[in-house]
């Protein structure tokens, strides 16, 4: 770092969600972007331009980007991509705030928190949704113990019609679909609120009934997508055995003829929690009860600037990361072994090497 103040950042990949670091590193008090890199040539200097970053490199090589001074980087590339500059970025010293999910495999999230280790450096992981008020409250509940022992949790979301469209939909680019957009977020929740437990086997199914139907790809989030273009699933679900005998049901949809999958709960052998309603179940006096927590609809944009605000700080304090990327290596796991239970149509062990 150049003094106390001042943080400096560079950006790896200038597509959409990077707009979103943008603008929040240029409202950090001490953040400063000093070079992006986008393999698109052009890319990188508009987005200079475009956000005001007086000063700043633009680069088509984030390797060329990473020789320059800097502190922390965001790496801001679709999921295909994630890998590479990550590990590019650590080797060469640099801080790691790398946009959700985490990696395309177990294997390269592996790869990646042990050369976050081997290097010293931060890799932390762009889960805005731990930021949101209902999430640490129900972490915080949980942890209380007010629940006993949870035995079965059930998470997931779904759209109507929220087939994304653009690189989210290739494989090529984006690996896996609705699983990894967005299952990523009900996955992480559900397995921060319950303390992380260790994954131990999946059974689980994908489809892909709307991406490629011809009313739903020309509906497409960004438009122009044709039936063809899609190439990953656009529904997901799967049954997680979890160490201390316990099970996670999880359901994913970008597109669906439902309004919802239903709600994100907790059962534990002392109380429940219903996570959507903010409700909180006991027995008192052999009566069951109920009470409503206060709940705060998330604001996306606040929990996004609590996100790169904390990375920063992170950088400023030596450590440790705010999101470690080791702590979400069980759900990367979970998401690994979906889809490889999905392909063999049958129950798969989880392993998680040592990091
Ligand atoms: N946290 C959130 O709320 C949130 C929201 C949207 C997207 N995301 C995540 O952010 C990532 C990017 O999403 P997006 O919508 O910005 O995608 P995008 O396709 O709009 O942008 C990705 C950019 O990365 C560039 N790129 C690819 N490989 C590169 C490389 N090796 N070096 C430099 N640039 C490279 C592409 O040219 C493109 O400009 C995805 O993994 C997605 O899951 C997070």
């Amino acid at each position: 770092m150049t003094d106390s103040h001042e943080v400096r950042i560079g950006i790896i990949g200038s597509g959409g969600i990077a707009g979103a670091h943008a603008e929040r590193y240029k409202k950090v008090p001490g953040a400063r972007v000093v070079a992006v890199a986008d393999v698109i040539p052009g890319r990188a200097e508009q987005f200079i331009e475009r956000y005001g970053f007086e000063g700043a490199h633009a680069f088509t090589d984030h390797q060329e980007m990473l020789k320059e001074e800097m502190d922390g980087v965001s790496v801001c590339t679709f999921n295909a991509a994630h890998y590479q500059p990550t590990i590019d970025a650590l080797q060469a010293g640099k801080h790691v705030l790398l946009e959700k999910p985490m990696a395309v495999s177990l294997a390269q999230g592996v790869d990646m928190v042990r050369t976050a280790k081997r290097t010293g450096r931060m890799l932390s992981i762009g889960f805005q949704t731990r930021y949101d008020a209902d999430v640490i409250n129900a972490r915080r509940i949980v942890a209380s113990g007010v629940l006993g022992r949870i035995y079965f949790a059930e998470t997931g979301g779904g759209r109507r019609k929220g087939i994304p469209g653009g690189t989210f939909v290739r494989r090529e680019s984006a690996i896996g679909g609705a699983i990894l957009d967005i299952g990523c977020y009900s996955i992480d929740t559900a397995m921060y609120v319950m303390g992380n437990p260790k994954p131990l086997t999946v059974s689980a199914v994908t489809s892909d009934h709307f991406g490629k139907s011809p009313v739903y790809s020309k509906q497409a989030w960004g438009g122009k997508m044709r039936p063809e273009d899609f190439t990953v699933e656009d529904f997901g679900m799967a049954m997680v055995r979890l160490e201390g005998d316990a099970v996670l049901v999880f359901k994913i949809a970008w597109a669906m003829h439902a309004d919802t999958l239903g709600a994100t709960f907790f059962l534990g052998t002392e109380g429940g929690l219903n996570m959507d309603e903010m409700r909180l179940y006991r027995d008192e006096f052999e009566l069951g009860v109920h009470t409503d927590l206060p709940k705060t609809s998330s604001n996306w944009g606040d929990s996004f600037y609590r996100k790169i605000e904390a990375f920063v700080a992170a950088i400023r304090a030596g450590g440790p990361a705010p999101i470690p990327g080791e702590e979400i290596l069980h759900s990367t796991a979970i998401i690994d072994a979906i889809y490889r239970s999905a392909q063999e149509r049958s129950e798969v062990r989880v392993e998680i090497p040592p990091v």
